[in-house]
């Protein structure tokens, strides 16, 4: 049966639902807030045909607010939307949905948003007395808007600021609740764990502006928490991101962080880079404690994500978009969203760090001089070598954060091929999905989702791997448009639909 809702005209253009008093630019233009859900199947192909080896979907999560928000509004205080294009026997579907929150909850119910956002104040009565207990959620709003990864046959959507995870149903995007691992997780986690495809175990960890400053989870294949463990930090952090490899995790500690006595005293964090202070990179032993953590010192600066780390013999080497000077400089003229427009420009370049594990010696070298950021390889290739990785091109003469085109780097060869976007399309971060024939590393397929600001239509774009300098070889058109967001990941078939492969084996066997 066809079941087709064409809701193209019902998302407002340009024009929010609502403004918050500044002119925000993360409210207009491509960052548009959209109004409802959309569930399309058999999707209208506009150039070129659906791959049939392309197996899984693509995910991508964002912003997208529903109500004024407390506070000037951040681009990262949206409503978490998950944007799901799904590709089966060469045809396409997608769904829209919100991810349901406590806060969206809460919102719905009193008509209003109760907790402040990213740029605060923060009333840190809230959690005053308990602060061994305290998370980020308690009094900053928790919108689950930023990552996505699936394990153990859920979605798990999780927050910049470490939040609490939402499992989501990954074939109708429908939120099942908070996900607490069989009651194991009893502490906030952060946007960017790992899922290690050779044991199904999800990797990731919680920080929070009060002690413990971090907390190690290991979730095992059947959803229970399998290693948990509290790392010391000189204070609060910001970390970000994490890589694995088959025997570690890696864990962050850069000079960007706040005063929490600041925090407490004015309700405020104010981030400030600390040049006087490395770079610190802990490798833990993937069921390791604090004792066992090895500390390496690099040039001071930030990291919001790695591209991966693996091992060679003694050694940890790990590749990552490094920010060498991520001084947030405001422009006074840009008022009351100076701050979080500043933190937004992204300058920084791809560069790889190597530690030893057996004499402590360690090295780091810039890779390329491109402005570039959220890269992904293929997600199978997690905590092992990877040839390819996948990047958005991001322009520094623009307000906003937006992706100028598609970086295709070749870590073996050392070299690079780019393709620029055509102006007026806003494309999302790209996701790798190996072809289900198999063949090379890079045999497969880049998808994104872009919206054109010249008539605010959205298409899914496919790219051939192989090949990405000819831009997409097909052209789907998407029911409603997509606004500008955060982080793809690519679920591959074999995941979303298990009881396919397991007849698909059977009928081969
Ligand atoms: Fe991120």
């Amino acid at each position: 049966m066809r079941k087709y809702t064409d809701i193209s005209t019902q998302d407002p253009i340009d024009r929010p639902t609502w403004v918050d008093g500044i002119d925000n630019p993360y409210l207009h233009g491509p960052y548009t807030p959209v109004v409802s859900e959309v569930t399309a199947i058999d999707l209208k192909v506009n150039a070129g045909k659906v791959p049939d080896d392309l197996y899984g979907a693509y995910m991508r999560q964002g912003p997208n607010p529903i109500f004024e928000p407390k506070g000037p509004y951040h681009w990262f205080d949206g409503d978490g939307m998950v944007h799901g294009m799904y590709f089966r026997d060469g045809r396409a579907s997608y769904i829209r949905k919100w991810t349901q929150t406590r806060a969206l909850h809460d919102e719905i119910e009193h008509g209003r948003v109760e907790l402040s956002g990213i740029m605060g104040p923060y009333d840190i009565s809230r959690v005053a007395g308990r602060e061994n207990a305290a998370m980020n959620p308690d009094y900053c709003k928790d919108t689950a808007n930023t990552t996505l990864n699936l394990h153990n046959g859920k979605l798990l959507a999780a927050w910049y600021n470490s939040g609490r995870i939402h499992a989501l149903d990954p074939l109708t995007l429908e939120t099942s609740g908070e996900e607490t691992f069989h009651g194991g997780l009893d502490t906030s986690m952060n946007a960017h764990g790992k899922v290690d495809v050779r044991t199904n175990e999800y990797i990731n960890y919680g920080y929070a502006d009060f002690q413990p400053w971090l907390t190690y989870y290991v979730i095992g294949a059947d959803g229970r928490v399998k290693h948990k463990t509290r790392i010391d930090l000189p204070g609060p952090r910001l970390p970000h991101d994490t890589t694995i490899t088959p025997n570690y995790t890696i864990l962050h500690d850069f000079p960007l962080f706040h005063d929490p006595a600041l925090l407490s005293k004015t309700g405020h964090r104010v981030v400030q880079f600390r040049r006087d202070l490395p770079s610190r990179f802990g490798v833990l032993p993937r069921y390791g404690t604090q004792e066992q953590v090895r500390w390496f010192e690099f040039e001071p600066g930030y990291v919001l994500h790695m591209v991966n780390a693996w091992e060679e013999g003694d050694w940890i080497i790990m590749d990552g978009c490094f920010q060498p000077d991520p001084t947030i400089r405001r422009d006074p003229s840009e008022g009351p969203l100076s701050s979080m427009l500043a933190y937004l420009r992204y300058k920084g370049h791809l560069r790889r760090w190597r530690m030893n594990l057996k004499t402590g010696e360690c090295s780091e070298e810039q890779l390329d001089d491109l402005n570039v950021e959220f890269c992904l390889p293929d997600m199978d290739l997690y905590g092992v070598k990877s040839r390819y990785s996948y990047h958005q091109l991001i322009p520094t003469d623009l307000q906003t954060l937006a992706f100028e085109g598609l970086v295709k780097y070749d870590h073996e060869k050392g070299t690079r091929e780019i393709y620029h976007y055509p102006r007026g399309w806003f494309p999302s971060e790209t996701a790798f999905s190996k072809s289900t024939r198999g063949g090379d590393e890079d045999q497969g397929y880049c998808v994104t989702l872009a919206t054109n600001i010249a008539d605010y239509q959205s298409e899914a774009w496919i790219f051939d791997a192989k090949n990405i300098t000819a831009g997409p070889i097909t052209r789907i058109a998407v029911p409603g448009r997509v606004p500008a967001g955060f982080h793809a990941s690519w679920c591959y078939g074999r995941d979303l639909w298990p009881a396919a492969a397991t007849q698909r084996s059977r009928v081969a066997a």
